[in-house]
């Protein structure tokens, strides 16, 4: 077990700069999520503290050892790749065993350290097949068996569960969650999927373009976005945001006006769909209702200003409607147009 931290770590290729000045620490046990828009830098910042990319500053620390200059197999880290990256010819025993025999592990270890993963991730059944003879969900259980049986430092997981079906997503996302709080090992997760971030990480920090938004919990994320970026990377249906402008104490928007408590000037503001509900504070066009079973997605039209509201499947609006709505202004989220920074909280 083993905490891990990024100190000023700073990425380049060339002349183009994809992470600058990354500074962030994974606690001893923690699931950290990376999360953050493809080409971003995640899979970077995960291959750097695996040592299959060198940093160009800075230093990366696991359990308070500098690694900067340790080769990937001196550094006790196990890594699970989107491809699974099984060996074709080898049986599901013998992939799991590969690492350990490789490392000079007797025998006798090896194998009941890979019938204990085997059991952990229920795939004792299939231990004497190849590769080619499982299914994609089976694949990935055998992958992340392998980081399990060399019972590393950490876990580093790049996108495990792309290549999966979406039904099978959500059962392996459940699984993984799991074997992370039996096992307590330190793990860093890295997806694009935002209900991944939410559901898996103890913490999620968000990155863009090599550069750290926000570090928090799920919670913390979704209810206090450090920015206009962040506010819209996390949340289904995405947060709506409106143009405002403050002044002498009232908030206006192309959609309704309300008291202010903020200091004048033009604002972005955020509102959730689940935040907007039937009421008479002003009134929109229906234009589109999109009913998915437990709630119905509602796209709105006020004065040219698109809202997307979620609301439950039983209210009665139809498109072509004109229908009262209220927001919870307690819940808003004001951003500052210039910077894109919160002032809400
Ligand atoms: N060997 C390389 N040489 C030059 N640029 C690279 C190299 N590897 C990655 N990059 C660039 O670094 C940036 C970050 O790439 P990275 O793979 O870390 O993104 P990512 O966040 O994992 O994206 P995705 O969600 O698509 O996997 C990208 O702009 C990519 O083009
Ligand atoms: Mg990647």
């Amino acid at each position: 077990m083993a905490d891990l931290s990024f100190e000023h770590v700073a990425k380049r290729y060339g002349d183009v700069s994809i992470i600058e000045d990354l500074n962030l620490h994974i606690r001893d046990h923690e699931l950290m999520v990376l999360v953050g828009p493809s080409g971003c830098g995640k899979s970077t910042a995960l291959r750097m503290i695996a040592g299959l990319e060198d940093i160009s500053d800075g230093k990366i620390t696991i359990g308070g050892r500098v690694v900067n200059d340790l080769p990937p197999k001196a550094r006790d880290i196990a890594m699970v790749f989107q491809s699974y990256a099984l060996y074709p010819h080898m049986s599901v025993r013998e992939n799991l065993g590969f690492g350990l025999k490789m490392r000079g592990t007797a025998k006798a270890e090896i194998d009941k350290r890979v019938d204990n993963a085997a059991d952990i991730l229920g795939i004792k059944h299939l231990l004497e097949r190849k590769p080619r003879e499982l299914s994609g969900g089976q694949r990935q259980r055998v992958a992340v068996g392998r980081a399990i049986v060399r019972d590393p430092a950490v876990f580093l997981f790049d996108e495990p569960l792309s290549n999966l079906d979406a039904k099978l997503r959500v059962q392996t996302r459940a699984e993984i969650t799991k074997l992370q709080q039996t096992l307590g090992t330190t793990s860093v997760y890295v997806t694009h999927d935002q209900i991944e971030a939410m559901t898996m990480g103890h913490r999620i920090t968000v990155l863009r373009d090599g550069r750290i938004q926000q570090v928090g919990t799920p919670q913390e994320v979704y209810e206090q976005p450090a920015n206009v970026f962040v506010a819209q990377f996390i949340g289904t249906p995405p947060m709506n945001l409106l143009p405002g402008l403050i002044t002498d104490r009232q908030l206006s928007t192309p959609a309704f006006t309300i008291p202010a408590r903020w200091r004048d000037g033009h604002v972005v503001i955020g509102v959730r769909p689940e935040h907007i509900s039937r009421g008479e504070m002003f009134h929109a066009f229906v234009d589109v209702v999109e009913p998915i079973g437990h709630e119905s997605i509602v796209h709105l039209n006020v004065n040219e200003q698109r809202l997307v509201a979620i609301f439950d499947p039983h209210e009665t609006q139809r498109a072509g409607e004109t229908i009262g709505l209220a927001i919870d202004a307690q819940k808003l989220h004001v951003f500052d147009k210039a910077t894109e920074k919160t002032l809400s909280s």
